[in-house]
């Protein structure tokens, strides 16, 4: 038994002192002064915060985006993930035109089997919509995938919207979460050929050729779309005011449209693009930064209790070697950016060190929300008896500077170089396994597949 003392426990409703008891990877205990037996390990957690361990819903571990595969696969990624206080992740199994979801479902176990020090899921990734494909969804529940994804971009990935229409009918029927990267593929097409005959080659041309009009028009299109299957629905890695908009819209009008958004959107702005030589390229992710009123609206969102799950998109790519694909046509540059290690201490710094949020919230954002969007609560994101004992024991005290040089992410370069952040994990649990303490790793490969539930929960 392991008896975590004098902690304060947080859930979105409420914080309270209590001790908390763990065997066997679940929550055995939660009250005042639990008296140890001989032989339990009892560790203190005095000013601390203790979580139900945090959850990341959108991660890209060992991708291949057709040229190049992310610098973190699911060893790197997860340690990472581990060191920051993240212990469950769900990444993007993705199918390959003229495959199956079966084998793409196949081929992620393989790549996270035995090597994830968090807990990983999988959401299915459907690019070519057949009626093969639509015989396999009820597969796809019965494996424990139980949310797909769509993107309305990328030539090798994209559907077309009357592909849309019969696929969200389908998650409507059985029940599935659906979210939808929302750029309009066609047009970004066309932006990109125009940036090039103009001679605009480098990275400052990306977020010209993806404005956030292309992204608005998407989650438009989208939740109408969505609107004639009566279908819930998710925008995943939500980036611009003009986005928001479409989703507020949508919202009016009675559908039910979950919102996530990334610390990228929340913290940096399309400057970025402009640094000198080739430095844009750390940035060059899909949707682009935006402007800084973008980033202060969603900020505002955030407080306001607009969006819903705060995750990071994390698809990591090194600089020497992979940016540098991109050197003279930006339109070659890998897109996306690392992440996952340093979300919860981001989040912490900029909205509950400075008292915009309280911990609860963070608890919902980080934590709850996506346990419960995507079928795992109450077994996660939940501090109960008899749930699965993944905690984060949160100090809020540290104070450290995010470098290249000190990260877990297997990338030269993160997009948050020289940031100062507060707060830090100080011991992580997965499934009752000590994975974590003061940002060391004292054991690998704890994490375990997670096998999710269809759920009707809607976070709205
Ligand atoms: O640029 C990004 N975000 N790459 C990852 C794939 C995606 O669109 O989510
Ligand atoms: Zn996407
Ligand atoms: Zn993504």
């Amino acid at each position: 038994m392991y008896i975590i003392q004098n902690g304060t426990l947080v859930s979105s409703e409420r914080v309270w002192r209590a001790d908390l008891a763990m065997e066997d990877g679940k929550i055995t205990a939660i009250a005042p002064n639990l008296a140890p037996k001989p032989g339990d390990c009892v560790t203190d957690a005095k000013g601390c915060f203790v979580f139900p361990g945090f959850i990341d819903p959108h991660t890209h571990l060992d991708m291949n985006n057709g040229v190049t595969t992310t610098a973190d696969d699911f060893s790197s990624g997860t340690l990472a993930a581990v060191c920051g206080g993240t212990t469950t992740l769900l990444d993007f199994a993705t199918q390959d035109k003229g495959k199956s979801l079966k084998e793409a479902l196949e081929l992620w176990h393989k790549k996270a089997g035995g090597r994830s020090s968090c807990n990983y899921g999988f959401h299915m990734a459907v690019t070519d919509w057949n009626e093969h494909t639509r015989q396999e969804l009820m597969e796809m529940i019965s494996a424990g995938v139980t949310s797909l994804k769509v993107y309305l971009a990328y030539d090798a990935l994209r559907i077309s919207d009357a592909q849309l229409l019969d696929i969200l009918q389908e998650c409507r029927s059985l029940g599935l979460q659906i979210g939808c990267h929302c750029e309009n593929g066609e047009i970004v097409n066309f932006l990109q050929r125009r940036e090039l005959s103009r001679g605009n080659y480098g990275p400052a041309a990306h977020p010209v050729s993806r404005p956030a009009a292309v992204e608005a028009e998407a989650i438009s299109r989208y939740a109408y779309i969505a609107g004639l299957a009566e279908c819930p629905i998710t925008v995943v890695h939500l980036s611009s005011a003009a986005g928001l908009e479409e989703v507020r819209n949508a919202r009016r009008r009675g559908q039910t449209v979950q919102v996530e958004t990334c610390p990228q959107y929340l913290l940096l702005d399309e400057s970025r693009y402009l640094l000198p030589g080739f430095e844009g390229a750390k940035f060059v992710m899909s949707p682009p930064l935006r402007s800084v009123s973008d980033r202060n609206t969603l900020c505002q969102a955030v407080l306001d209790g607009e969006i819903d799950t705060i995750a990071t998109d994390h698809c990591s790519y090194r600089f020497a070697g992979q940016k540098e694909l991109g050197r003279n046509d930006f339109t070659k540059i890998p897109n996306g950016a690392p992440g996952l290690e340093h979300r919860p201490a981001l989040f912490f710094t900029q909205f509950v060190s400075t008292g915009l949020l309280d911990p609860e919230r963070m608890c919902a954002l980080l934590s709850e929300n996506p346990a419960r969007q995507y079928g795992m609560f109450p077994q996660k994101g939940l501090l109960a008896v008899g749930a699965d004992a993944d905690i984060t024991v949160w100090n809020p005290n540290t104070v450290r500077t995010i470098s290249a040089a000190n990260q877990r992410h297997q990338t030269d370069y993160t997009p948050y170089e020289g940031m100062t952040v507060k707060g830090s994990a100080s011991m992580v649990f997965v499934n009752g396994i000590l994975t974590v303490r003061d940002g060391v790793p004292v054991q690998t490969g704890a994490g375990a597949y997670v096998f999710r539930k269809c759920t009707s929960t809607s976070l709205r």
